[in-house]
């Protein structure tokens, strides 16, 4: 990795407003694997083939079953380097939102407080039935898993391809994304709606844009500062 232009700590030291995004690649380096790299498959599935209403619908079971191995490989992990690093951040920056894709509940445990966890968390569980949503951390689930209050059955807590986003994430996303100074991309491939929108939206608002991951993304054309490399060496970094 290079080192940090000092431009760059300059501002992340100087805003008074940051905004940061994060995805699977900040994670990784706690041992999860991110959706679209190597070990992101479960016996040949793709995230986009399971975390869907329609796969839910045709198959539940399998669904639970890849979620099962999620909740099991996710359970013995901990917020990593870059996860504590944010929450010290938070503590220095006047204004800080936190919006991540990642349902792994890494960054709550860490102790972040502004946290936008935009496709949910995986150690939630929502009827289908009745809508009730509780936190349930069984490794494994049982298979299928039935609504205490009415019998439904149950599913993650999630937001799947082709659902939408919660209005109210949506919108304080958007609010923090148009008012930051400087907003900071972690370990996303950019590829997913809405997020995958939402560094040119800080763009237009004004916003010094900061990438970090090991690769280029399709939307690295939009950063001021990109930072090749790690997210656990480089965030730590940056305070
Ligand atoms: P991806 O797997 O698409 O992308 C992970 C990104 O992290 C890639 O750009 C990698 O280059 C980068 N990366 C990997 N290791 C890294 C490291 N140690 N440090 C920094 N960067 C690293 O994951 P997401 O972009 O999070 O949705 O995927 C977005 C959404 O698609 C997920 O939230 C999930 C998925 O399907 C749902 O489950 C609803």
């Amino acid at each position: 990795m290079e080192s940090i232009p000092g431009i760059v700590k300059e501002r992340v030291r100087n805003a008074n407003s940051i905004t940061v995004l994060t995805g699977a690649g900040i994670s990784a380096d706690c041992g999860i694997p991110t959706f679209r790299g190597n070990e992101g498959l479960w016996k040949n599935f793709k995230a986009e083939e399971l975390a869907t209403p329609g796969a839910f619908k045709r198959n539940p079971r399998l669904v639970w079953e890849w979620y099962n191995w999620r909740r099991e490989l996710i359970a013995s992990k901990q917020p990593g380097r870059a996860h504590y690093a944010l929450v010290e951040l938070e503590k220095r920056v006047p204004s800080f939102t936190l919006i991540t894709q990642n349902v792994d509940g890494l960054h709550k445990k860490a102790g972040s407080r502004n946290l936008i966890e935009m496709h949910g968390n995986i150690w939630k569980v929502r009827c289908t039935s009745c809508n009730h949503v509780k936190e349930d951390h069984r490794v494994p689930i049982e298979i299928l898993p039935y609504c205490d209050r009415c019998g439904g059955l149950l599913r993650p807590h999630i937001v799947w391809f082709g659902e939408s986003i919660n209005p109210e994430d949506l919108g304080r996303s958007m609010e923090a994304l148009k008012n930051c100074e400087v907003f900071m991309v972690i370990g996303t491939s950019g590829v997913v709606h809405p997020a995958a929108s939402f560094m040119s939206i800080a763009k237009e608002g004004g916003a010094f844009i900061v990438e970090i991951n090991l690769e280029e993304t399709p939307n690295s054309y939009l950063v001021d500062a990109p930072l090749r490399g790690r997210a656990s060496e480089i965030v730590p970094q940056l305070l």
